[in-house]
């Protein structure tokens, strides 16, 4: 079985005691690609420098909407730069958060919209974070119709943005939050969409499977919410595994 992380945080600190040893111990529990989500721009030469010397590992770029308000337009500069690496697929992640507020809206829809003028412009692939901001999210996003592609991350909207976010070009990734009990409404939208349209993502070391919510993620835990979404949509895990392996490649224009 074939298992892309199609997100995930191994730069987090609370990953520093045995980064190295874990990201070696991917490929053998079946993890064969990872994409390592950026979140700030002092983070971007970290996540290069990381898929620089890890073959199996792909990264993004990208300022989150938590670090909106230090967001430069030279740091589209770095984040162009950063993509000319070769295993540097996506420009993530980006988005709004209205749940936290870390930066003032405004400013955190500038920052939004400036990188997807830059994912535009560079035909590149977005990671997209929504966090209860789905009606400003769809806006900005439906101003770049015909020139998306990407992924929705930890998606939590309902079935209807789901199906205009696939039409914008965009695929829609369930993460640990698909295995907790009171998630009926996730099942019910991971089971009504197009397969060929759906990834798996940790978001480790955050969002860990049920029975191991309260500890760290890691991708290993992926299987778990692999599990579910078989069990959700009535398949082995192999077949399903197989095609969210196809989809993953498809979603950040890697070369299968
Ligand atoms: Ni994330």
């Amino acid at each position: 079985m074939r298992i892309f992380d199609t997100h995930a945080h191994l730069l987090d600190e609370q990953f520093d005691a045995d980064r190295e040893s874990l990201i070696a111990a991917l490929p053998e529990a079946g993890i064969a690609h990872v994409m390592e989500a950026c979140c700030d721009e002092a983070g971007i030469d970290r996540v290069v420098e990381l898929v620089a010397r890890v073959p199996y590992l792909y990264g993004s770029a990208g300022v989150h909407p938590h670090s909106a308000d230090e967001f430069r337009p030279e740091t589209l500069e770095r984040i162009r730069e950063a993509l000319g690496h070769e295993r540097m697929k996506a420009i993530g992640e980006i988005g709004l958060d209205y749940h936290y507020d870390f930066s003032p809206r405004d400013v955190q829809r500038t920052c939004f919209d400036a990188q997807l003028a830059l994912a535009k412009e560079l035909h590149a692939p977005v990671i997209i974070h929504d966090r209860e901001a789905h009606g400003d999210t769809m806006d900005l996003l439906r101003q770049y119709r015909g020139n998306l592609s990407g992924v929705m991350h930890c998606f939590s909207a309902s079935y209807e943005i789901a199906r205009e976010c696939i039409d914008l070009g965009l695929y829609i990734a369930f993460g640990g939050a698909l295995t907790f009990k009171n998630a009926v409404h996730q099942w019910e939208i991971a089971g009504k969409l197009p397969l060929d349209r759906l990834l798996i993502e940790t978001d480790c070391p955050y969002m860990t499977p049920v029975p191991f919510r309260g500890t760290r993620n890691d991708p290993r835990r992926i299987t778990l919410t692999l599990q579910k979404l078989a069990e959700i949509r009535g398949m082995d895990p192999e077949p399903i595994s197989e095609a969210l392996f196809e989809n993953s490649f498809r979603a950040f224009g890697i070369e299968g």
